[in-house]
């Protein structure tokens, strides 16, 4: 499975989001991540479908957007629209989860579901083999800059085998406290997407912090397929 590093825009400056973009393309960002939150579902206000249009617009890479809201089925077709590639919603908000991760299908998108630090992995067995990927909070959602949980490790290694247990070994995405120390950690537990905020965008140079992030990811994944050989 191939490493993806996903800068989020939310740590950006929003007064040159374009040249942000550009910057995180040039060191070599999968996809840019946008990071969307109503108040509610979070305790924190983010953008909206025009921030995430304005960023399909200057972005050449795939636009990721991760709705941190309370009712998504109400907003899914604006951020569609918008040009977002993938979407991923919470379980937590979702009594219908499966309707939900079908109807952003059905618009041509890519869709995740998305488990908060204290949602067991167990939650995702009925709809294992419907997610085109799967995101797991490394923090609790609603803030950039917050400390990663260590705890997330063994999550994600047991997000693994859930969904290759279910036929359906589709990416696992991690969001939160992605940085130069937690990359390595992740990929090795597991994870193939990396959100990282602060760590591209609070740096002095998005660009050198993207190759720089996204050298150590593919080089923990490298190990990591090694390692698998080698225990066979
Ligand atoms: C947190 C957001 C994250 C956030 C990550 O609620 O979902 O995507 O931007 O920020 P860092 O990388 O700063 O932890
Ligand atoms: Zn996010």
């Amino acid at each position: 499975m191939s490493v993806r590093l996903a800068p989020s825009v939310l740590a950006a400056d929003f007064t040159a989001l374009g040249a942000c973009v550009a910057a995180a393309e040039r060191g070599g960002a999968d996809m840019i991540h946008v990071d969307v939150m109503d108040g509610h579902f979070v305790p924190n206000l983010s953008v909206g479908p025009q921030v995430v249009k304005a960023v399909a617009r200057a972005a050449k890479v795939p636009v990721d957007v991760h709705l941190m809201i309370q009712d998504p089925d109400r907003f899914v077709p604006a951020f569609a629209e918008a040009g977002a590639s993938l979407i991923s919603v919470h379980v937590e908000v979702l009594p219908h989860l499966h309707r939900t991760i079908a109807f952003i299908k059905s618009l041509g998108l890519k869709a995740g579901v998305v488990l908060n630090p204290s949602t067991p992995v167990g939650c995702l067995e009925e709809v294992a083999t419907d997610v085109d990927f799967v995101l797991l909070m490394t923090v609790n959602p609603g803030f950039g800059g917050q400390t990663f949980i260590p705890r997330s490790a063994s999550k994600i290694r047991a997000m693994r085998s859930l969904l290759d247990e279910a036929g359906n070994p589709v990416p696992i995405e991690v969001d939160g406290g992605i940085d130069e120390h937690t990359v390595g950690r992740v990929v090795a537990a597991g994870a193939d997407w990396l959100v990282a905020g602060t760590s591209v965008f609070g740096s002095d140079d998005a660009e050198a912090a993207t190759r720089r992030l996204r050298a150590l990811a593919v080089a923990a994944a490298q190990e990591r397929l090694a390692s698998a050989r080698g225990a066979r």
